[in-house]
């Protein structure tokens, strides 16, 4: 009897241990997501103050791929409200690159996904953000300012919509489906054949949306507003989060050669239900089959 009790006793504390241990991971997680959530709202906040104003506009790599004050603006807001709570954590951001530290969680930061909607007064662009650590998306969040729409999403927690939970559709015909893409700055250089793939997949009569955000495009896939969405050279800044949103809601996300979607490194990527998403790669690697090889 003496032995069962001091056995029971051990399961006890081991038990305990766990649920502590347990409890400390989720407070963590959720740390890590009221963060995000304060950081990307407050950077909104600025972004809807500014648009529509008159602020300074400039090219980067090329003459459409714009930078406004407010980009930098919304990137500064984010960085400081990062570094106000975990200042040993490193930080990946579009328009100021690496910031270095010795933590092992990275954020990753686009201050305004759809600058070009922005520059140009198109109320459609977001905030997005996501915290990783070894390659393990720990959570996201993509902000649209002009709507007040928070997508939110942790590990293993599911995806939201300002607090309402989410799935991706069930849409299993891809001419049935309802589907939207983007296109990269270098577009003129035809990146893995993504002008053929457009046509290829516009000519098949299936209604395509090219709003402008890739961030808000995989939010809104993943709350069942699209069917699928596919694109070619994004950065881990404009598909983080909203990879995360979508694996949460139910869907996958891979790149073109059918591998889980790896967002520490540009790529291409395919995002929606499973069903849409075989059947859009397959159509991609079908029409790849018919281009000559040089
Ligand atoms: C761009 C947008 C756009 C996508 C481009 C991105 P930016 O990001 O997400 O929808 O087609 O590939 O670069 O420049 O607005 O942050
Ligand atoms: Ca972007
Ligand atoms: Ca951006």
């Amino acid at each position: 009897m003496k032995s069962i009790t001091f056995r029971i006793k051990n399961c006890d504390s081991l038990f305990t241990v766990c649920i502590f241990a347990m409890n400390n991971h989720l407070n963590a997680m959720n740390a890590l997501l009221q963060t995000a959530i304060d950081a990307a709202q407050k950077a909104g906040k600025v972004l809807k103050e500014g648009f529509g104003t008159d602020y300074t506009i400039s090219s980067k790599s090329q003459i459409h791929d714009l930078v406004t004050e407010y980009d930098h603006k919304s990137e500064a807001i984010i960085i400081e409200t990062i570094r106000s709570s975990f200042p040993n954590h490193q930080i990946l951001t579009e328009e100021s690159g690496h910031h270095a530290s010795d933590g092992d969680i990275i954020w990753i930061i686009d201050p305004l996904d759809g600058t070009v909607n922005f520059a140009h007064g198109i109320p459609f662009f977001c905030v997005s953000i996501a915290a990783i650590q070894r390659s393990d998306i720990l959570c996201g969040v993509i902000y649209s300012p002009m709507t007040e729409e928070l997508f939110s999403a942790e590990k293993n927690g599911g995806a939201f919509l300002n607090g309402q939970s989410y799935k991706v559709t069930q849409q299993n015909s891809l001419l049935h489906s309802f589907l939207v893409t983007g296109f990269p700055y270098s577009v003129k250089e035809n990146p893995l054949h993504c002008i053929e793939h457009f046509a290829h997949i516009v000519g098949m009569g299936i209604p395509i949306r090219r709003l402008g955000s890739a961030a808000l495009d995989l939010a809104y896939v993943a709350v069942g507003r699209f069917d699928g969405f596919w694109e070619v050279a994004l950065q881990p800044w404009d598909m983080a989060a909203g990879a995360l949103l979508v694996k949460e809601a139910g869907g996958i996300v891979i790149d073109y050669s059918g591998n889980d979607l790896n967002v520490m490194q540009s790529s291409s990527i395919i995002a929606g239900n499973s069903n849409i998403v075989k059947a859009l790669r397959n159509e991609i690697d079908s029409f790849n089959l018919t281009i000559p090889k040089r």
